[in-house]
């Protein structure tokens, strides 16, 4: 029997996923209710931090520390938000190919629609749209990040845009909490994100003929600070368990997101907290819809250990200083000059 599908989908067989997948050992759930009566403290010593603070703070240092991922429930984004930008983007990728190729991305515009990822030189079975929250150019102009809108939906610019603002006053929040965790103060890491390099992701995965050979996004990590992941209810999300290695699927519950670290607290934290590879199962059946937003700092920013957390003797620092908006613009420009590059995952 032939394949079902382009042989440009299928992965090596070491990376294909097993029918059968364990989600025992779910990710931590956190409910972030505590928020909704008590301010974030600004000083992790405080000696009058609530109690249901405090465990807050704990419970997110130790999925940090176990998982790099978690669950959040009761975190203040109103689901009316996350409906309008599901309802559009469901309206979006039914359009035609032809209609949704109108706001592809190429080199002159690096947001919009894109159905030819690869990730690890393998394609994703999956189509997106990309936009920045910020539009940007660097000085020389050489490089630019400029977003498309497409016609139809026409309401899809404003659901995107508000639905953002909402999103990044969580990854804010949730910042805050994980610098606490880290002994630091609440506001250690905002300045990073004062004119951020946020990106943001609608990823629209078809149903598939053989599940088991491909995947929606391939094995990788997100090289940004920290990702808000909004799944619907059919699940594919899998995340590589730090404990054994093994592949563990996201349990859907509504109204929730899953937040994990990305490349960046990795690097801050020098190590403490890691960037945990994960990608996205299909199934032969339904359609899904993940929306995730990369919250990333600056693009000035050089990214190293903070100096609160490297000593010379018992913990030297183990990441070299690089430089956050260089090192997106060369993933970037790689992805368009190569097709088959590693992955633009952010
Ligand atoms: C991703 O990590 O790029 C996508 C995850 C998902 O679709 O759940
Ligand atoms: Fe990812």
């Amino acid at each position: 029997m032939g394949l079902e599908v382009d042989p440009a989908f299928v992965q090596a067989a070491e990376h294909r996923p097993k029918p059968t997948i364990s989600d025992a050992g779910e990710i931590p759930l956190i409910d972030l209710s505590p928020l909704l009566h008590h301010p974030i403290p600004s000083d992790p010593s405080d000696p009058s931090i609530p109690d249901e603070i405090s465990s807050l703070i704990a419970a997110i240092g130790a999925a940090c520390l176990d998982w790099g991922f978690f669950q959040v429930v009761n975190h203040g984004v109103d689901l009316k938000l996350l409906e309008r930008v599901q309802a559009v983007a469901r309206e979006f990728f039914a359009l035609p190919a032809e209609e949704k190729r109108r706001v592809k991305l190429d080199e002159v515009n690096a947001l919009g629609y894109y159905d030819t990822e690869h990730t690890k030189n393998v394609r994703d079975w999956k189509e997106v749209f990309d936009l920045v929250v910020r539009e940007y150019e660097s000085d020389d102009g050489s490089f630019r990040l400029r977003n498309q809108w497409p016609d139809h939906p026409p309401a899809m610019r404003e659901a995107c845009e508000e639905y953002i603002a909402s999103v990044e006053k969580l990854a804010y929040k949730l910042v805050e909490l994980i610098a606490l965790s880290l002994n630091l103060p609440a506001k250690r890491l905002n300045g990073f994100f004062r004119d951020s390099s946020c990106f943001f992701r609608i990823n629209h995965y078809n149903p598939c003929p053989s599940p088991n050979l491909v995947l929606g996004v391939g094995r990788h990590k997100d090289s940004g600070a920290l990702t808000v992941l909004a799944q619907d209810e059919v699940g594919g999300l899998d995340v590589k368990r730090k404990s054994d290695g093994e592949w563990v699927r996201v349990k859907p519950i509504p109204n929730s997101y899953i937040i994990n670290v990305g490349d960046i607290i990795q690097v801050w934290s020098n190590d403490k907290y890691e960037s945990v590879e994960h990608r996205a199962s299909v199934n032969t059946e339904k359609e899904r819809f993940s929306i995730p937003f990369f919250f990333s700092p600056t693009f000035s920013t050089n990214v190293k250990p903070l100096e609160e957390l490297v000593s010379d003797d018992k913990n030297p620092a183990r990441y070299q200083e690089y430089n956050w908006g260089h090192y997106f613009s060369s993933r970037l420009s790689s992805n368009f000059k190569k097709l088959d590059k590693d992955n633009l995952q952010i």
